[in-house]
């Protein structure tokens, strides 16, 4: 499904100010996986969904989607096959236009020419889908994402990124600005519509519970390699008192995790 072979990241080559931000990664994920990566501040967990994404191309290695090899497609292209949920709620949605417009425009990702406009037919659909969410967006469908709240914004940011059945979902940090009762409450939008729609998923975060509890699948980044790649019935059994049992027993300190137990 997706096939990441050696990648290398490395900001400002050749200058006293390189940055090497990763470090010959190499994962290699199957259909319908969902992946929990943990990793300190820095340790190049959003670099590593960038390359992904294609919002960056990698210094060295290779990316293959769906055994395409997608390394140098960019961004736009890639869209298509890509849904991404970022921290910022601001960041996923248009915040000029209204939920149900917002919706539309998730919709016609990635297509070119002939554009899907809202009929009462489509809106139907869409407010089905809105109501499934449980934050009581489909009474709001023709107000402005601005006057919605964080937690109701980024809940329509996970909708929108899933709703044309992505290959592969990225989720970089996307409950950490919100309080821990929003969080929770994305959260399980989260894994509501991944099992739903059986959506092979990366969810990047620093919450040690949260990449305990979701996924099925842990690998740990640090300074820009995994470290470590729990699984299976190992996964199942994961506890925050293991999880730091592994970080000390790779030598990665206190100070360096910076990790968050909520
Ligand atoms: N676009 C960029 N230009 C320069 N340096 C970057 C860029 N993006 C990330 N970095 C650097 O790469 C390292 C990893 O960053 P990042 O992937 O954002 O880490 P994380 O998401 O795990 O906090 C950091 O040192 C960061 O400053
Ligand atoms: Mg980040």
């Amino acid at each position: 499904m997706l096939h990441a072979n050696n990648l290398t990241k490395c900001f400002f080559p050749g200058t006293p100010n390189e940055i090497v931000a990763l470090n010959g990664l190499s994962i290699e994920l199957s259909e319908g996986q969902f992946l929990t990566v943990i990793g300190s501040n820095g340790a190049g967990k959003t670099t590593f969904l960038n390359l992904i994404a294609g919002s960056l191309f990698p210094s060295e290695g290779k990316i293959t989607l769906n055994g395409k090899d997608v390394t140098t497609v960019p961004e736009h292209v890639r869209a298509q096959m890509v849904g991404r949920v970022f921290q910022e709620p601001g960041m996923g949605t248009a915040s000029g236009m209204t939920v149900a417009q917002n919706l539309v425009l998730a919709l016609n990702k990635g297509h070119k020419g002939l554009k899907i406009g809202v009929t009462q037919d489509r809106k139907s659909a869409l407010r089905e889908e809105l109501e499934q969410l449980g934050l009581g967006l489909e009474e709001r469908m023709n107000e402005r994402v601005t006057h919605l709240s964080g937690g109701q914004r980024q809940g329509l940011a996970v909708l929108m990124a899933t709703l044309t059945m992505p290959k592969i979902l990225l989720l970089d940090e996307h409950t950490a600005s919100l309080d821990p009762k929003n969080a929770r409450k994305i959260l399980e939008i989260t894994e509501q519509l991944v099992t739903e729609k059986n959506l092979t998923t990366i969810m990047v975060t620093h919450d040690m519970n949260q990449a305990i509890d979701l996924g099925d699948r842990l690998v740990m980044l640090h300074r820009g390699s995994f470290v470590a790649d729990v699984n299976g019935k190992k996964k199942e059994q994961l506890t925050v008192d293991k999880l730091v049992e592994l970080f000390s027993e790779r030598n990665i300190v206190d100070d360096e995790l910076l990790l968050t137990m909520t």
